[in-house]
Formats: C-alpha cells, structure tokens, sequence
C-alpha cells in the first residue's frame, strides 16, 4: 500500500508532486507528507489526514520552491497514523530523505544494531531505520548513495519500492523495487517516479516499470541506469508506451469515481470483448490464451486464486467453467492457499485474478503455484503490474484505471474475460453444443446494452436507498450463478457504508442466518429467471414470514416476486450464466447511493486502501 512520488528535472517539483499524491491517494490516504530540495537545504511537510490536509500544512509551513522532491501518501502498517510517523524520512545526520511503499521485516534487528552504533529514531516506522541503515552503509563503506541503497537492501527481508535522495547531490534519487510497484517517466530532461503512472502522465507517456531486485539512478543530464540489486549488473531498461489518458484518471463530472466506474460498465464491458468476441462469427479469441489454449483442455482441474471482489469474480467463473467446461475448479482465496501447503500439480491450471495486479497475497498464490509446476493465468487490470509479469501469460480486463476503493467495473469485466475464457476453452474441448456456444455469445454481446438498462433505474434504487439508509444490518441471498453476486453486493455495503451485511446462499438461509430475520431487517435478494426462481420465491416467502423486508433484484416484467417483494429493483432479461453482469449494477447503485446519504468518504472508506501489497 501507500502511494509514493517523485520529480527531478526543470519545472517546479511541488504542484507535480501534491497533484501525483492526490492520484495515488487511493492506494492509502492515512497521511501524507513532502521533501523538496530548495537550493540549499530539504523542506519537509507531514501530516496526519488526507493530501488535502497537507497542502494546507505546507501553504503556512514551507517554501516549496525546487526542481527535486518526494512525497508520500501513507495506509500505516509500522506505527500508528500520525505526523512523525508519516514519510518522508531523515536520517540521523539529516543528509538522506526516503520513502517507502512496503514492509521491511528484519527491521527490529537492524534497529537494533543501529541503535548499539549512537543512531536516535523518531518514529516507529521501519522506513526510518531503512534510511538510518543506507546513511551508515554509505559511512562505513564510503561509497555513493547509488551504491548504499544497494548494499542496505541486500541486508532487507521484505517488500519495497523506495525512493531517496542525498541534499548533498541534489542531481539524483535513487530508486528501488521488490514487491512493490515503481514507475520512472522519463521527459525531455526530467524524470518522475511513482507508485504508477497516473501522476506523471500529462508530461510523458514513456515510462520505465522496475522489476523485482532492481534498482535505479536517476540522474539529471544522463539516461536512467537500472542494476540488478543481487549481482550489480546493468539492465537495459524497457521504455513503454503508456496508452493512459488524463480523462480517464479524471471524475468527468460524477460526484465520486465509484459512480464514475459503476456508469463506465457498458462501455468497459464492450472494451474487453473488443476484437476478442465476434459474435456472428462464433469466434472468441484472446491473445494470451490461444498459445496456450491445450494446457486448459488438458488440465485436470482449474484452481482460481484472488482475494475480496476478485475472488467473487472466480466464484462466478467457478459455475461457468464446471457448467460449459466440465472442468472441476477450485476458488481460492490467495492468502489462505500460500500458507497451506496446497497439493498442486503440473496438469493444475492456476488463474490469477487482480484488478491492481499487485496483491501481496495473490502474488505469492502464484508464485508458489509456479515453484509447484502449475500454468500461471493472470486476469489483471493494470497493464504492465506485477501480476501480468509474474505469470505465463494472461488476459487483461481494459477496465481502465479503477480509482474508486470500492471495486466495481473491474467485477464486471474481469466476469466478462472469465466468460470468454470458459467459453472458448468449452468449444475447444466440446463440451458445449453450437447452439448454446452461439447463443451465450450473442448474449454476452448484448450485456452492454443490458447493463446501460439497469442503470436507469438508478433514482429508484435512490429512493430505496433512502427508506434503508439507517439500517444497522443488511442480509444479502443469491443461488447458484448469484450467490458471489449476493457476497459481492454484501462487500460493497460494508466497506463503504460500514453498515454490517452478511451475503448468504438463498438455502443455507435455513441452517442459520433465519435467526436474525426481524422486521428491521432489510433482506436483499436476487430473484431474477433462473433455474432456481422458485426455490428462491420459496425463500423470499420464508423471510416474509418472520416480517423480513424484502428488497428483490428481479427480471423485467416478473410479476410473482413483485407482488412479493416490499422493494424491487428490475434489471433486464439475459440468460442466467450472465445474469451476475446484470444483477450487480443495481447492488452498486444500492451501496454507493446509502454510504452519500450516511455521508461517508465513498472513494476512500476508512481503513482501505486500493492494492493491498502487504499480506
Ligand atoms: C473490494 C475490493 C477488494 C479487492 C481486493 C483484491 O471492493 O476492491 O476486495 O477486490 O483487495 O484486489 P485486486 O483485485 O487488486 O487483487
């Protein structure tokens, strides 16, 4: 977590850095802090709160001229949020000043060392004692910074993407990755550095990603020298091409990004499928899979691994699979699989699901699934992260950035991908008929349309939000297909309503969850045609029963389940297998529409943050 940014070149670094910090404030937003060098000496402003909070700190507290800077936006893991534990650090002369996304785990040892040697600490970061280890690597060994970082973080167990300069040598800052994201944009004789490349992006659309274990100087007049951090060797960097645009990083006029996003869908649900489904055609093509289309038809099982919104996406994808495929697949949540010792195999085939591409967890699933002989999938969002590089290959959503915490068209498009997957793995294998594939195409062709539909209910879905908005609990229920949907839309509420809310399959009901049914008890159910309608009408009743009040997702025209129902939220019709594309809009609109009226931080719910890199 927590985002971090850096400028060295010509223009004045402060504006790029604030506006860098408020584009990667949804990767923490705790605190938030700035060093810039002003020609003699480091300014540096911190604060606990937002990066708003620190604008308005630094407007009274220092001088932001300078053409060199860092800053930071901070989700604590070491020491709780406040001003002396947020970034930037010193070192104990004064001289370094670093920042850090990640967790460096040896800490308390080197400090202890550290301290044994004379060196105070102020905080109770680990990032301090880091920059206290580099400024007495760079004593003792008398060697440059370039060369301390290196030898420090081969003294590191942990995850890092830092960034540090030297007031001494005000032409450089170093940087260094492993396990957390960094992006060096290169201009015309200035460079930036990021947690991603949304802060620099109006400047260059050339950017250098890090790998794991490799460092970076980044010196003004000369091009940026990347090293291996184990063995010293240069690497000739990869300059990408970035496809971003500032629109697309921008609200666009929504209130919030959620909105923004949750109105996206039609248009991102097409994206993904672009030149990758042609429905008249019955073709579906994607170019990572087609290499590699026989490890799926000779896989013994599918195992998906995610975690939160995107292990729902695998929990869909679990029916779609088993249903066309006949597959058997597992769904697993990443952070439980990598400690349990798995019995994974050579003929497992391993999906990895990541919006951000960059999840602690996730990425130690498929590490470990590699290490064990598995193919490696990924499904990101994020073009160039983490993830899409540590697999074999993979597919990406094209969902666009995703800047909204609560996660919602990455759902929908990682569905879509997962979808094409399963249905070109079935034609493969034969496991569905010509009929079937050729209807689920047309009719995932259509799902754009048919989410654009949902949407226009959206001031009705206002209204009912508004009869709930104060409830203390909510239940959510889905069968089959729709049960992730019913999880899903219980995840939504809770985290950025910080309304408790349970998602349940409709039948377990009984063997439990029954108990809380009363009449403050707003019951959320997915009603629409499906194999399952009347069991789940069977359900709706029992909640009526014991004086539920029933809020039904259900398909246009239903009529048992309206007369039923004390709210209902209509989405058009399509066939079950797709319905959760359809089924989660109004789930969406739901959440987000309550957690306004409580008057809560939609975009930035307490206690989050958008890619979680720590486990
Ligand atoms: C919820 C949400 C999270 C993420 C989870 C995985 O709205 O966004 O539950 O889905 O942290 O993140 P990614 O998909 O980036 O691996």
């Amino acid at each position: 977590m927590c985002g971090i940014v850096g400028y060295i070149g010509k223009r004045e670094a402060y504006p790029i850095i604030l506006n860098g910090l408020k584009r990667l404030e949804y990767r923490g937003y705790d605190s938030a802090g700035i060093a810039l060098y002003d020609g003699s000496g480091i300014q540096l402003c911190k604060t606990q709160g937002k990066v708003s909070d620190l604008e308005q700190k630094v407007s009274s507290h220092i001088n932001t001229t300078g053409s060199l800077g860092i800053g930071h936006t901070r989700w604590a893991t070491h020491g709780v949020p406040n001003d002396i534990n947020s970034h930037p650090h010193y070192s104990n002369s004064g001289n370094l000043v670093i920042i850090h996304n990640g967790i460096i785990e040896n800490y308390a040892s080197i400090k202890k060392e550290l301290l044994k040697r004379g060196y105070t600490f102020q905080s109770d970061t680990d990032t301090e004692v880091l920059v206290n280890l580099i400024e007495e690597v760079k004593k003792q060994e008398d060697v440059k910074l370039g060369k301390a970082v290196q030898i420090a973080l081969n003294q590191v167990v942990g995850a890092y993407a830092i960034a540090v300069f030297d007031k001494n040598k005000p032409d450089e800052i170093v940087v260094a990755k492993l396990g957390s994201p960094l992006a060096i944009g290169i201009g015309e004789d200035e460079f930036f550095v990021a947690s991603d490349a949304t802060p620099f992006i109006e400047f260059t659309n050339n950017a250098i990603y890090l790998e794991d274990e490799e460092m970076a100087i980044i010196r003004l007049g000369r091009e940026v020298r990347v090293r291996k951090l184990k063995n010293d060797k240069l690497v000739d960097p990869y300059i990408q091409e970035l496809k971003l645009n500032l629109e697309q990083i921008e609200k666009g006029g929504y209130d919030h990004f959620m909105l923004k996003e949750i109105y996206e869908q039609p248009s991102v649900i097409k994206d993904t499928y672009r030149g990758r489904l042609l429905a008249k055609k019955g073709i579906v093509k994607l170019g990572g899979l087609e290499d590699h289309i026989q490890k799926f038809v000779n896989a013994n099982r599918i195992i998906i691994v995610a975690c939160g919104t995107s292990w729902h996406a695998g929990l869909v994808a679990e029916y779609i699979f088993e249903d066309w495929a006949r597959v058997p697949v597992e769904v697993e949540y990443a952070s439980e699989f990598r400690y349990r010792n798995p019995i994974i195999t050579e003929k497992d085939v391993v999906i990895a699901i990541s919006q951000s591409g960059e999840t602690a967890d996730t990425l130690a699933a498929i590490k470990l699934a590699k290490q064990k002989g598995a193919f490696v999938y990924g499904v990101c969002n994020v073009v160039g992260s983490t993830i899409s590089r540590e697999t074999h290959s993979g597919t990406y959503t094209h969902a666009g950035p995703e800047i909204g915490v609560a996660s919602t068209k990455a759902f929908t498009t990682q569905i879509t991908v997962l979808t094409m997957i399963a249905l070109r793995l079935a034609k493969e294998k034969g496991t569905i008929s010509q009929s079937n594939y050729m209807k689920h195409l047309h009719e995932l062709e259509l799902i754009p349309d048919h989410v654009g539909e949902a949407l226009k209910s959206d001031e009705k879905i206002q209204a009912i939000a508004k009869v709930f908005k104060d409830a203390a609990n909510f239940l959510y229920l889905g069968r089959g297909y729709n049960f992730p949907v019913a999880l899903e839309g219980a995840l939504k509420l809770k985290e950025i309503s910080y309304i408790h809310a349970e998602g349940y399959p409709a039948a377990e009901m009984k063997h439990g969850p029954i108990a809380l049914i009363d009449e403050q008890m707003p019951v959320v159910v997915i009603a629409v045609n499906s194999n399952h309608y009347e069991k789940v009408v069977s359900n709706i009743e029992e909640i009526k029963a014991r004086k539920g009040k029933i809020i039904a997702v259900v398909t246009e025209g239903d009529t048992t389940v309206k007369e039923l129902a004390d709210y209902i939220m209509e989405v058009p019709k399509t066939v079950e297998s797709l319905s959760p594309l359809v089924t989660t809009i109004p789930l969406q609109l739901l959440s987000y529409h309550i957690a306004v009226m409580l008057g809560k931080n939609v975009d930035q719910p307490r206690n989050l943050a958008k890619s979680v890199t720590v486990e």
